[in-house]
């Protein structure tokens, strides 16, 4: 069942930025995109590099690796060769925490 777990404050995370934590075992990369909160798995799957390590682009993420550009809203990236897709995660902001939606 679907539940919601407490990942950050809201003032962690201001407009245009993205860090990576881990929620459950598992890493999450959340990003600021003009105050609206994204969350995906923060590994490029090309060869592991933490996502938080490259550039927030809209709601586009370069890799700093060997810059694949990963959609934020779909968990899919753009590169030479196809990549496994990442998780998306719902987010919900309430009183200035961000919460993740996990199964
Ligand atoms: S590790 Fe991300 S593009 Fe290579």
């Amino acid at each position: 069942m679907a539940r919601l777990v407490k990942v950050a404050r809201l003032d962690e995370l201001p407009p245009g930025a993205m860090k990576t934590y881990e929620v459950e075992g598992r890493p999450v990369l959340l990003a600021n995109v003009e105050g609206s909160i994204h969350a995906m798995g923060a590994i490029c799957t090309h060869e592991e590099w933490d996502l938080s390590e490259g550039s927030l682009e809209g709601d586009k993420v370069v890799c700093a690796g060997h810059g694949a550009v990963w959609d934020l809203t779909t968990g899919k990236a753009e590169f030479d060769e196809e990549l496994q897709p990442n998780p998306v995660y719902r987010t919900v902001v309430k009183e200035g925490v961000i919460f993740v939606e996990l199964e």
